[in-house]
């Protein structure tokens, strides 16, 4: 099993952890297109949630789940959120899809963040350019900053209205890249997510 089945059984999964009454953080992407329905099919009645994109949000309220907008300072819940890879020790690297700021923003807070996969997204190590948001005053400034840097081509703006672009890095050491590109200016966020954000992955795989 793997692929689009191994993303629907972590999915699933991760739909029977929202129980009624909570927040839930909803991410961005392939694997969580497959969890939206999944919950929507459980029919609780007391569910709100915030979405991290606008493709998201518009699916989840196409299926009746109540999003609304992240702007109280109480924290989520759950979230649940795909990734592109995610290495042993739980580093992650997110932002396939862009939205890796407001996915961190959501995950930090969040009680519980936890992470859909199917098997293609375990490795040995972080191999993947670090995508990042960048503001867009200054951005040839910024990108030079960064070293081997590139504009992601035909990515959007995100809903923020930052450029996407990816870095390529020597990733043996995330803690250490992640500290670099969050100190650079004109760095809105990357997307290296730390082991302390991730509660749990859930890796959907035969069985
Ligand atoms: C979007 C993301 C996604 O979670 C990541 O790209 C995984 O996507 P998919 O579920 O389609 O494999 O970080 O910014």
């Amino acid at each position: 099993m793997s692929g689009d089945a191994g993303k629907r059984a972590a999915a699933e999964q991760a739909a029977l952890l929202v129980e009624d009454g909570m927040r839930v953080g909803l991410g961005t992407g392939s694997t969580v297109d497959l969890l939206l329905p999944v919950l929507a099919a459980r029919g609780l009645r007391d569910v709100r949630c915030v979405a991290t994109s606008d493709a998201t949000e518009r699916q989840a309220r196409e299926l009746g789940l109540p999003v609304e907008p992240f702007d109280a300072r109480d924290g989520l819940d759950l979230a649940v959120d795909g990734a592109d890879e995610v290495a042993p020790d739980r580093w992650l690297i997110k932002g396939g899809g862009g939205a890796h700021t407001r996915e961190k923003i959501v995950a930090a807070a969040a009680e519980r963040f936890v992470v859909i996969v199917d098997e293609s997204k375990l490795v040995d190590a972080l191999t993947w350019a670090v995508p990042v948001e960048l503001l867009p005053f200054g951005l040839p400034a910024t990108l030079a900053r960064l070293g081997d840097a590139t504009v992601r081509e035909g990515a959007p703006r995100s809903p923020d209205g930052g450029v996407i672009a990816d870095v390529r890095a020597s990733l043996a050491d995330p803690a250490a890249v992640a500290a670099r590109l969050a100190a650079t200016p004109g760095v809105v966020d990357h997307g290296l997510f730390a082991p302390e954000l991730v509660a749990d992955v859930i890796v959907g795989r035969p069985g």
